[in-house]
């Protein structure tokens, strides 16, 4: 359930003057992607004074380091969020359907990293370098997509702009922290255990990590044989691009890998482009940098890709299964991408949003109203 708007004019500004109180909710601030967003806010240069960093019961008196000094971790249940001009929600979807309602009547806008409201028709879902332009004015929930569905869009999106898109087929190797702080604990109890000659069990996910590939851990819908983790992939990359009959075929796998999601993907184009077209396309966009150098066999890896925020794409080249036209084009152009999924996929942004309605800059707080590109 959407929370009730009623605290919206008609004109979808919120009624309370969020702009003016400044404070930021970090709601699930001891998980992996809240204490990212906590560490890139910190890195923007806010004061201390300005984050509230929530969590359950059972984590109120732990501290968290922000700035040589130390953040208090306060309940989420008891915050009444006043004085919060933007409440960043980096927990469960259970937890953002419960206390968004209260965030957003007491005058925050919320930016929700779960998949709660991301698929309702009124609520935005927003990666900023695609369509920031369906932020409206005072936007009061704005979902933050899928980390699988962000890497690819982002990857993709300079070659949907140049040449059109017809279909997408993808294949993932997620990061065992796209599950939360969890499955860190499992891979790295494993390889601890590992160094050791011994063996130690799954505590969080099904499959042991180490040594091992396995299916996405999501639950496979019975009908279509789909893990959640796909079916996020296709709804929420066609919302994100307005192509909501876009052909999307993903398979997602866990690969014992620390952060930093990796996607093979084949993407048919609209117009058929050469290999410069498709370059020029890549050397021109914002949030990718291009890493493929065939000759010192430099490609993305997650490695390179973790801690940052572009999303890195190689390993560029036609589908060699069809033949280029006689103008030497292709249709269909094979990729490799790998993007932090903890940060451009959740925590930055979901800041990057946030930057957008000028919810963090002090110096906005006067403005009346918010330029959206
Ligand atoms: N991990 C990723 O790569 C990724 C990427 C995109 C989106 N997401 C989404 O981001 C959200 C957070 O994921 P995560 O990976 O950071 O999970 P996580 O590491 O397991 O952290 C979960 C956070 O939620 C907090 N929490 C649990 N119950 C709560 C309650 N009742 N009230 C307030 N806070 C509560 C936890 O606090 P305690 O420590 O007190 O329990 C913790 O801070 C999820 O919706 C996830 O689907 C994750």
């Amino acid at each position: 359930m959407v929370p009730d708007r009623s605290s919206l004019s008609s004109s979808g500004t919120s009624t309370v003057d969020h702009h003016r109180a400044g404070r930021i909710a970090i709601i699930g601030a001891t998980g992996v992607v809240g204490r990212e967003a906590i560490s890139i806010l910190e890195s923007k240069g806010l004061s201390r004074s300005r984050i509230l960093a929530l969590a359950s019961e059972r984590s109120v008196g732990m501290t968290i380091p922000y700035a040589s000094d130390l953040l208090a971790i306060e309940s989420a249940d008891a915050c009444d969020f006043v004085g919060v001009s933007v409440a960043l929600f980096c927990a469960s979807s259970d937890v953002a359907q419960n206390l968004a309602p209260r965030a957003i009547a007491a005058g925050a806008a919320v930016i929700d990293n779960s998949s709660a409201f991301r698929l309702h028709p009124d609520v935005p879902l927003i990666v900023p370098e695609i369509n920031r332009a369906a932020l409206a004015h005072g936007s009061t929930l704005v979902a933050n997509p899928n980390c699988s569905a962000v890497i690819l869009t982002v990857a993709v999106e300079p070659l949907r702009q140049a040449f059109g898109l017809r279909a997408i087929d993808i294949a993932t190797y997620q990061a065992v922290s796209g599950a939360g702080q969890g499955g860190i604990d499992d891979l790295l109890n494993q390889v601890k255990a590992a160094a050791l000659g011994r063996t130690q069990a799954p505590s969080f996910f099904r499959e042991p990590c180490l040594f091992n590939v396995f299916s996405h851990d999501s639950a496979i819908e019975p009908e279509t044989g789909l893990n959640v983790e796909e079916r996020k992939i296709i709804d929420e990359s066609r919302k994100i691009w307005s192509l909501p009959t876009l052909r999307i075929t993903p398979t997602c796998v866990r690969v014992p890998v620390l952060r930093a999601h990796t996607q093979a993907i084949t993407v048919e184009l609209d117009q058929p482009a050469t290999e410069r077209d498709v370059r020029d396309a890549f050397a021109a966009a914002r949030g990718v940098r291009v890493v493929d150098d065939r000759v010192a066999s430099n490609f993305p890896t997650p490695l390179k890709a973790a801690h940052g925020d572009d999303v890195l794409v190689g390993r560029i080249r036609p589908d060699p299964g069809t033949s280029p036209d006689a103008s030497g084009r292709s249709r269909r152009w094979c990729l490799l991408a790998c993007g932090d999924q903890l940060r451009k996929g959740a925590a930055s942004n979901a800041i990057q949003i946030a930057d957008c309605l000028g919810l963090l800059t002090p110096a906005n707080a006067q403005a009346t109203s918010i330029a959206i590109a």
